[in-house]
Formats: C-alpha cells, structure tokens, sequence
C-alpha cells in the first residue's frame, strides 16, 4: 500500500468512531438513518485529511485533530446530499449507493443536511481538548467556508447553460469547492498555533490544491466511469455546467492542474515545517487528473 493510502486509512480509522459518536441518536431516528446513509457511503475523507496532515505539519497529535476533521466532513456531505438533490444536480447515485432523497425522500434529505450542518458546529464547540479562543477562530473558519460553498453552488447553477470566461470559472470553484479545502488546511494549522506568515502560506497551498480538486473532479466527470467514481459520470456536459473540460478542453485542463500543483508545492517549499504529508496529497490529486 502507498504511504498516502496508508496514511488515509489512519486517518480513517480514528475518524470513524468520533463521527459515528456525534451523530448516534442526535436527531429522530430515520433522519439519523439519512444522516448515518450518507456520512458512511464511503468517500475519500479528503478535508479530514487535509486537517490531520496540516495540523500534524505543526506538531498537533492526531487525537486532537479528529473532532476538527469531523466536522469538516459533516458540512462536506451536508453540501453533497444538497447537490444532489433534484432542485440541484437531480443525481441519483453518490459514493456508490442511492443519494439520500432516492433512497429516503426528498424533505428528509434537505433536513439530514440542516441537521449535519448544524451537529458540525457544535462537534468543534465542544471539542475540549482544544482552547475555546481556538475553537472559536475554527469555527468562524468554517462557517464563512460554508457560506462560500453555498454562494459557490449559486454561481454554478447560475452558469449552466452560459458560456463563461476562465477568470469566472475559477471564482466558482474557489468558492463551492476551494473554501472548504482552505478552511480545512488553515484549521489545522490554527489548531497548531500557526503564525499569521505561516497561515497565509497555507492559504496559498489550500488555495491551489482547491483548484486543482475540482480540475480534477471535473476531469473526471468526463474521463472516468461511474463505477469509478461512484456517481453518474458524464452529467457536467449534460447539464451544460461551466467546467475546466468545457472551457480548455481535456488538454488545456490538465495544463491547469500541473500549474496549480507547481503552485501548492512552491507554497508548500516556503514553510519550514513537516510537509511530507501536505506534499503527498497534492500529488495524489494531481494523479486523478490524468
Ligand atoms: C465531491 O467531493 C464534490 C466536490 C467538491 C468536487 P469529493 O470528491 O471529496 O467526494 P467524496 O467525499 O470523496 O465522496
Ligand atoms: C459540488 O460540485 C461541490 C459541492 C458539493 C459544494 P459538483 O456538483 O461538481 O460535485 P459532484 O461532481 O456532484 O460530486
Ligand atoms: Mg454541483
Ligand atoms: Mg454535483
Ligand atoms: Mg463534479
């Protein structure tokens, strides 16, 4: 096993536990059922990742970093239930099993995202192994990421159908995707007592492995299979989304990857810290582009 796979089925096993501790019984029963359908559908864990293996670069035990993680997590599939939703991406397939309003209902599916949305900021308020003026600082991370996400989502489907420019592209993906991907990084790094000059390095590396995400995501929408990918793969250009492939083609989108990839490791070469980790999930990003 690669050292990267090995370090997310680390990261994976701590995770599960604290996820499944903070959703048990937290809402009615067959919305925790949605919750747990969702939540436990497989998936990459990335953001958790990126919280782990940033917090880690300065120094953070892993235990302490897991609630964090958590959170991020739960806002990540509260924002896929909704984009999938019929009003939305109208997707029926998510990690590989029924979305949650197929295999539930459509008003359960819009509250099992309220309700993760909302467990998500109350796992970080009652993290006690970390100090409440750092809660808080993680806590404003987040949200504002959240509200980026959702205006993100706004501009998407706002440019269905329209042809845009690259500069606007890539303010949609920095917002429905990269914020998520830059709170999370910085949230580790806050956990870990970053200086300001360090914290706006780590900007500058989430900000271009979040680019590079949705590069890729949106590669392989028309790559891939969905099996692969367990989702529908091919709906981008049905729905007639503004993607990378769209604007640059398959070529020119991957050019865009290997820049932002130079870009997040230059960042990542500025910071005298344990990077290893940071550097091995740019890279695995970047090997699902081409
Ligand atoms: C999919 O995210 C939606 C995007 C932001 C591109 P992921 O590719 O991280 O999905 P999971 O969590 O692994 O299912
Ligand atoms: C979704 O982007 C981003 C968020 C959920 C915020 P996409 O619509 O491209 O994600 P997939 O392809 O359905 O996973
Ligand atoms: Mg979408
Ligand atoms: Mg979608
Ligand atoms: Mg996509």
């Amino acid at each position: 096993m690669s050292e990267l796979n090995n370090y997310l089925e680390e990261v994976n096993a701590g995770l599960d536990p604290v996820l499944r501790t903070l959703v048990e019984n937290a809402v009615a029963p067959r919305l925790t059922e949605a919750v747990k359908w969702s939540l436990f559908g497989g998936g990459k864990r990335f953001r958790p990742a990126l919280v782990c293996a940033s917090g880690e670069a300065f120094g953070v035990q892993r235990e302490k970093l897991l609630r964090t993680s958590a959170a991020f997590e739960m806002i990540h599939t509260y924002s896929l239930i909704h984009d999938d939703l019929p009003a939305m991406d109208d997707d029926d397939l998510r990690r590989g099993r029924a979305t949650c309003h197929v295999k539930f209902d459509e008003a359960t599916a819009i509250l099992a995202g309220d309700a993760l949305q909302s467990l998500a900021f109350t796992a970080i308020a009652d993290d006690q192994s970390i100090d409440f003026s750092v809660r808080v600082a993680i806590i404003r991370e987040l949200s504002s990421a959240a509200t980026k996400m959702v205006e993100g989502q706004q501009l998407d489907l706002d440019s269905e159908g329209s042809v845009s420019g690259i500069e606007q592209l890539r303010q949609i993906h920095r917002h429905k995707t990269g914020a998520m991907i830059v709170a999370a990084v910085r949230a580790g790094a806050l956990v870990g007592g970053a200086t300001e000059e360090e914290l706006s390095i780590m900007t500058r590396y989430g900000d271009s492995i979040g680019l590079l995400f949705q590069i890729t995501d949106d590669l392989l929408d028309v790559t891939g299979t969905t099996e692969q990918l367990g989702k529908t793969a091919g709906k981008d250009a049905v729905a007639e989304k503004t993607t990378y492939p769209a604007l640059l083609g398959l070529d020119g989108s991957r050019d865009e990857a290997r820049r932002v990839h130079t870009d997040a490791l230059s960042a990542l070469a500025s910071l005298s810290r344990k990077t290893k980790v940071l550097t091995l999930l740019a890279d695995f990003i970047m090997s699902r582009s081409s």
